[in-house]
C-alpha cells in the first residue's frame, strides 16, 4: 500500500512538468540528475515523450497493483469470514444444551450469516480508510508542496468539515446499526416462525397476526438501513457543490483578471487532478468512518457471543466412562430457574439390560430425568455411579448412550441418511447390512417397501412426507445405529400404535439383549412391556417397582386424563 501511495505521488509531481513540456515551457521541468542520461532536456519533443512513457508506466503499476490490492483484500476478508461462521458455529453447537434452550435458533442463524458479514464488511472498509487515508496523505503533501496556503486553507476546510459531520452523524449511525441488528434478528425469526406455522396460518386463519410482526420488523430494519446508507452520501455532495462552485468562482476570477491564463494551465491541470482525486478519498474516508460507526453494533454483538462461546469451550472436559454392569443415580436435583426445583432428591439404581419405563404427570421431570441421564444436563447436585466408578456427569458416558427425544427432529435427507447421520458412499458393507437389520427391527419397511426409491426416500424439511410414528421409528433406528448399551425413549412410540409399539420393543429386545432400556411413556399399555416401573410426581420419585405390581392409585396418578382413559379401556 505504501509503495501504491508513493506511485501516485510520482504521478502527481510529474503533472505540472509534463502540461509544460507539451507546452514548450521547459523552465517548469525540475533538473532531474538521473534523467539527463535518457534525455535531452532542451529538446522538448524528447521530454515530452520521456515523461509521458513514464506517466504511462507508472499509470499501467497503479492500475495493475489497485486490481491485486482489490483482490488480496476481498480473499483476506473472506477468509475470515469464513473463520468467524465457522467458530460461530462450533461453538453455539458446543452450548450447554441448558443455555443453549434459552436462546432462540434464529438469532445464531443472524448472527452466522448477517452480523459476521456485517462485522466483515467493516473489516474491509477498514482497510480501504487505511489505504485511502495514505493516498490523502500523498496528495495532500503534493498539494502543500505547489502552494502552501492555497493547500493549507483547502485542506483544512476539508478535514473540519469531515471531522464537523461525523461528529454530528455518528450516534445516529451508531443506533441505526443497533436498531439493524435487532430488526435482522427479529425478521428472520418471524419470517422461520411463520413457515413453520403454516397449518396454524391455513386453520386459524392467522396470517394477519404473522404478517403483523413481519411488517412491523421490516419497517424497523429499512428505516435503520435507509439511514445507514444514506447519510454517509451526504459528504460527496456538499464536497462536490462546493468544489464545483469554487472551480466557477475561480474561472471567474481568471477571465475578470487580465493575466494570460496559457501560464497557469499546468497548475490548474495539477489542482484539477489532485481536488478530482483527493475528493473521493475525504469521501470514502468521511463516509466509511460513518459506516463503521454503524457496523460497531454487529462488532459489539459477535464480540459478546464469543466470550460466551469462549466459556463454554474452556469448561469443555468429556472424560469417556462405559458401565457394563450397572449405573445409580444419587441424591440428583436439578431446576432451570433458581426459584422451581424440577427434580428433587432423585435416586435410583439401573442394570445393565433392565428395561425400565418412567411415568408421571405431564411437566412432572421425566423428560428432565432423562436429559440428565444421557448427560444433556448437568446435576445441580448428586452424582453416577457407573460400574462403581462416581462420576459428576454422564458426558463421558454418551458414546454407550441412544437418545429419542419426545420431538425427533429428521433432516430433509434421505431415511437412510437420517439414520446413519452419514455420507451413504462412507458406509461399510457391514454398516449398510445393520441398516437393514435396523430398518426390520424398527418396523420401517413396513411402510418403505411400499416405496419406490425405499430407504433412499427423501423425507422432506422435518419429515413432513412422513407419518409421525414413521418418524419415530427413524429415529429409533437412527439410534440404535450406533449400537448403544443403553437406549433412552422419552415418549418415542408416543405416535405409534399398541401393535407397531410391541413389534419394535420386541424385536429390540431379540436384537439387541444386552441393551438398557429407559422408556418414558404416558401409554399405561406399555408397563406391561418392561419389567420396572419408576412413578415421578412434582420432581420426585413418588412409587418403583416391578412392573407387574404397580399400585391402582400409582397407574392412576401417571396421567389424570390420558392414563385414566386408557386404563379404564383396557379393564
Ligand atoms: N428449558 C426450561 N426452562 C425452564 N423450565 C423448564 C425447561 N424445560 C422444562 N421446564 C420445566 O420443567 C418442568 C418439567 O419438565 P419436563 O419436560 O421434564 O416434564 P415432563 O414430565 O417430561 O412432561 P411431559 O410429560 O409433558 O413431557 C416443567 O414444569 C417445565 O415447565
Ligand atoms: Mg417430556
Amino acid at each position: 500500500m505504501t509503495l501504491f501511495s508513493f506511485v501516485e505521488l510520482a504521478i502527481v509531481t510529474l503533472i505540472v512538468p509534463f502540461i509544460s513540456a507539451l507546452q514548450n515551457n521547459l523552465e517548469m521541468i525540475p533538473k532531474y540528475e538521473f534523467a539527463g542520461l535518457l534525455m535531452d532536456k532542451n529538446d522538448p519533443k524528447a521530454v515530452v515523450l520521456y515523461l509521458a512513457f513514464v506517466l504511462l508506466f507508472l499509470f499501467s503499476f497503479k492500475a495493475v497493483s489497485d486490481w491485486f490490492i482489490h483482490y488480496d483484500l476481498c480473499r483476506l476478508t473472506q477468509k475470515i469470514k469464513n473463520d468467524l461462521i465457522l467458530n460461530l458455529y462450533n461453538g453455539y453447537l458446543n452450548l450447554e444444551y441448558v443455555d443453549y434452550k434459552r436462546f432462540n435458533t434464529n438469532t445464531f442463524i443472524k448472527n452466522c450469516l448477517i452480523t459476521t458479514q456485517n462485522v466483515v464488511f467493516s473489516i474491509h472498509k477498514t482497510s480501504e480508510t487505511i489505504r485511502d487515508s495514505l493516498l490523502a496523505l500523498v496528495l495532500v503533501l503534493a498539494l502543500l508542496n505547489q502552494s502552501f496556503q492555497l493547500s493549507f486553507f483547502f485542506i483544512s476546510a476539508l478535514a473540519l468539515m469531515g471531522i464537523l459531520f461525523f461528529k454530528l452523524m455518528k450516534g445516529r449511525q451508531y443506533n441505526a446499526g443497533k436498531t439493524l441488528e435487532d430488526s435482522n434478528r427479529k425478521l428472520q425469526k418471524w419470517v422461520s416462525q411463520s413457515f413453520l406455522s403454516v397449518k396454524e396460518i391455513k386453520i386459524n386463519d392467522s396470517l394477519a397476526y404473522y404478517k403483523h410482526h413481519l411488517e412491523k420488523s421490516l419497517n424497523e430494519y429499512n428505516h435503520a438501513n435507509i439511514t445507514l446508507a444514506v447519510f454517509p452520501r451526504v459528504p460527496k455532495i456538499i464536497l462536490e457543490y462546493l468544489v464545483f462552485t469554487g472551480l466557477i468562482a475561480g474561472a471567474l476570477l481568471v477571465s475578470i483578471s487580465e493575466q494570460s491564463v496559457a501560464g497557469l494551465v499546468p497548475v490548474i491541470v495539477f489542482y484539477a487532478f489532485v481536488i478530482r482525486r483527493l475528493i473521493p478519498l475525504v469521501n470514502n474516508i468521511v463516509s466509511s468512518h460513518l459506516e463503521l460507526t454503524g457496523a460497531l453494533a454487529s462488532i459489539q454483538v459477535l464480540k459478546n457471543e464469543f466470550n460466551i462461546i469462549q466459556d463454554y469451550h474452556q469448561a469443555q472436559n468429556k472424560a469417556s466412562h462405559s458401565f457394563e454392569s450397572d449405573l445409580s443415580i444419587c441424591g440428583l436435583n436439578f431446576s432451570y430457574n433458581e426459584n422451581a426445583k424440577v427434580l428433587d432428591n432423585i435416586n435410583l439404581h439401573i442394570n445393565k439390560g433392565d428395561h425400565i419405563a418412567v411415568v408421571g404427570k405431564t411437566g412432572s421431570g421425566k423428560s428432565t430425568l432423562v436429559e440428565l441421564i444421557c448427560g444433556l444436563l448437568e446435576p445441580e447436585f448428586g452424582y453416577f455411579i457407573a460400574d462403581g466408578k462416581k462420576i459428576q456427569n454422564t458426558r463421558g458416558l454418551q458414546h454407550m448412550i441412544g437418545y429419542v427425544p419426545q420431538q425427533v427432529y429428521l433432516l430433509d435427507e434421505s431415511i437412510l441418511s437420517n439414520i446413519t447421520l452419514r455420507e451413504p458412499d462412507t458406509l461399510t458393507g457391514e454398516e449398510r447390512k445393520w441398516v437393514q437389520e435396523l430398518a426390520e427391527i424398527c418396523q420401517i419397511n413396513e411402510f418403505t417397501d411400499q416405496l419406490e426409491k425405499r430407504l433412499d426416500t427423501r423425507v422432506g424439511e422435518r419429515g413432513n412426507n412422513l407419518s409421525g410414528g414413521q418418524i419415530q421409528r427413524v429415529g429409533i433406528a437412527r439410534q440404535l445405529f450406533k449400537k448403544p448399551g443403553l437406549l433412552i425413549l422419552d415418549e418415542a412410540t408416543a405416535a405409534v400404535d399398541d401393535k407397531v409399539e410391541t413389534k419394535v420393543l420386541e424385536a429390540i429386545k431379540q436384537g439387541l439383549p444386552d441393551l438398557t432400556i429407559i422408556m418414558v411413556t404416558h401409554r399405561i399399555s406399555s408397563l406391561k412391556k418392561v419389567d420396572q416401573v419408576i412413578l415421578i410426581d412434582k420432581g420426585k420419585v413418588a412409587w418403583k417397582g416391578d412392573s407387574g405390581v404397580i399400585p391402582e392409585n400409582a397407574l392412576k396418578s401417571i396421567d389424570s386424563d390420558r392414563g385414566a382413559v386408557i386404563l379404564s379401556k383396557q379393564d
